[in-house]
């Protein structure tokens, strides 16, 4: 297993619309590619980590969202879903207000609203067709991997003034070699 490394904005892979799955596309190599993507997620620590933000674009993603929980310590790895092709079947009308924070855009934490519901189909890394219905905490964290593979990061959800001040910032620790 491995530790990949994980691209920040604004590296152009993370905006790119990500292609499907072929069928043929589901094999060992895959399974072993979201095994390093699942421990990186851990590594990192994070909740959840799509394809491109390790920069592959394509549509799969891996998440844990009861990961992070107090106490959830040696629980790791029990609750991990692996997503392959995932789609929103149905999502709620009622909204639930969330702080996200992205690996791929470090120290920025901002309020959004979503449904506070999703159900969602995908495959597995069997192929195996899997539908379940994630909620509240659960939900921001598919409903933001998922956004992942549409080349929409949580940059593009703030205001201009915020995106470019943002971009501004990180150039500068950049340089600095932060
Ligand atoms: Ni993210």
């Amino acid at each position: 297993m491995a530790i990949l490394e994980i691209i920040h904005v604004p590296d152009p892979r993370l905006s790119e619309k990500c292609r499907p799955m072929r069928p043929e596309e589901i094999n060992d190599e895959l399974r072993l590619f979201l095994r390093d993507m699942a421990e990186t997620m851990y590594a990192a620590p994070g909740v959840g980590l799509a394809a491109p933000q390790v920069g592959d674009t394509r549509r799969f993603l891996v998440a844990d969202p009861g990961s992070q929980d107090e106490g959830s310590s040696g629980r790791r790895g029990v609750d991990l879903i692996t997503m392959i092709n995932p789609e929103i079947v149905q999502a709620s009308k009622d909204l639930y207000k969330a702080e996200e924070g992205c690996l791929s855009v470090p120290e920025l934490w901002e309020n959004f609203e979503r449904p506070r519901w999703v159900e969602v189909r995908w495959l597995d890394e069997h192929g195996q067709p899997r539908q379940r219905r994630f909620e509240d905490f659960a939900g921001v964290v598919i409903m933001h991997e998922m956004d992942h593979l549409e080349g929409v990061t949580i940059l593009d959800r703030v205001s201009r003034f915020k995106r470019s001040r943002y971009l501004r910032a990180r150039k500068k620790a950049r340089q600095r070699g932060g």
